[in-house]
């Protein structure tokens, strides 16, 4: 298979944890130059995923000046950078995979989309979730109609406590938000996917900093810095689409609840129903009784040879190789992770005006 020559912009705790181990296990790409602001990173990430030529950068725009080889770039920073970065390396002549969520604000987002349109360069989005084995086989249950209409969802991004203590995950500067626009973007993204419904007619949102300035939190990677915390420590979404479908988004990183749950979602249909809740179930009515299915999605297709296995992000670095090399289907479109963003923005508007937020 021709190798795919990339480039990565961005070597923290994403790139180490998903995009770069799967790129080596892919074996398709050749990694011809890495950059971070913290030039070890990159040095890291050369030493652990490069080879001996794979240049080191410190300035993302030395990256796109120098590497005329490199056919796609990895933008893989804190999100304030996501849509400047990615535009300059569309304009250079490079497709795009970016990090969730797409952008901090709607704006930023749209010019991403309208710089892909304009360069007809491929733009996706990092929502790995959307290629699990759950979400696949719920996303062809929806297109094959078994849930009937979906008209109410909800979208599970609840933490008992776990705020993420490194990088800048806690400052609205970089990041734009705190669990919403972090991990209530994953849940969304995958509700409005599994429901194909990109049209929304209002929002109601709620947003909580409660529990951010308390200590001895029993918090899973530690105490945060309290004078360090800009974000919310919770917020909560209520969309309604423009056919009346309504869903329901709840995010936070630390909230007193039992009810956690992440990169889910329920759906209500009138033929059936689904949620993630113990692997993916999906409840109907069947000769006058009440049904749940849980399909067995680790069952493996031969005894004596399981296979190499794949996972989420292996699928997503498969996806977007196909994408660029052989014209292939991008699962992640720039489309809908612009609304996405759209929403968890009005979701902050409406709970700093405390009105509704209306689209036309
Ligand atoms: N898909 C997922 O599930 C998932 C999970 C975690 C993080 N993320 C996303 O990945 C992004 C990065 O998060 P992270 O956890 O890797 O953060 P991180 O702080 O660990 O890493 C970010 C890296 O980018 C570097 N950087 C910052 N600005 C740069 C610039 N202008 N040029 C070059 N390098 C720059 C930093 O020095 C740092 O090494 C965020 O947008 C986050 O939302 C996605």
């Amino acid at each position: 298979m021709e190798k795919m020559k990339i480039g990565i912009v961005g070597c923290g705790g994403i790139a180490n944890g998903k995009h770069l181990p799967a790129i080596k296990k892919n074996g398709s790409f050749e990694i011809l130059a890495v950059c971070d602001l913290v030039k070890e990173r990159a040095e890291k990430a050369k030493a652990e995923y490069g080879t001996p030529e794979t240049r080191v950068y410190t300035d993302y725009q030395e990256l796109l000046k120098n590497e005329a080889e490199i056919e796609a770039v990895y933008v893989l920073t804190p999100n304030r950078s996501h849509s400047f970065i990615s535009i300059d390396a569309m304009k250079a002549g490079k497709h795009v995979m970016c990090e969730k969520p797409m952008a901090k604000t709607y704006e930023e987002a749209k010019k991403m989309v309208e710089t892909a349109k304009e360069t007809g360069k491929i733009l996706t989005i990092g929502y790995q979730n959307r290629y699990r084995p759950d979400s696949l086989y719920l996303k062809a249950a929806c297109e094959n109609g078994e849930l009937g209409e979906v008209y109410y969802a909800k979208g599970h991004a609840i933490r008992r406590r776990a705020v993420p203590t490194w990088g800048v995950f806690l400052n609205e500067e970089e990041q734009g938000g705190g669990p919403l626009i972090d991990i209530g973007t994953h849940a969304l993204d995958l509700t409005l996917w599994m429901m194909d419904n990109y049209e929304p007619a209002c929002v109601m949102g709620s947003v909580f900093k409660k529990l951010g300035d308390q200590q001895n939190t029993a918090n899973a990677w530690g105490d945060w810095d309290r004078e360090k915390f800009t974000v919310e420590d919770s917020a909560f979404g209520f969309i309604k689409m423009k056919n009346g479908a309504t869903i329901v988004l709840e995010a936070s990183w630390a909230l007193n609840s039992l009810d956690v749950d992440e990169a889910k979602t329920s759906l209500c249909g009138t033929k059936a129903g689904a949620d993630m809740k113990d692997g993916l179930r999906i409840n109907s009515v069947k000769y006058n009784k009440q049904v749940v299915e849980k399909p067995a999605l680790d069952a493996a297709g031969v005894a004596f040879y399981d296979g190499e296995g794949e996972d989420a992000p292996d699928v997503e670095q498969k996806t977007f190789y196909n994408a660029v090399k052989n014209g292939g289907k991008l699962v992640v479109k720039p489309e809908q992770a612009l609304v996405v963003t759209q929403l968890l923005e009005a979701i902050y508007e409406s709970a700093k005006t405390g009105k509704a937020v209306y689209f036309d």
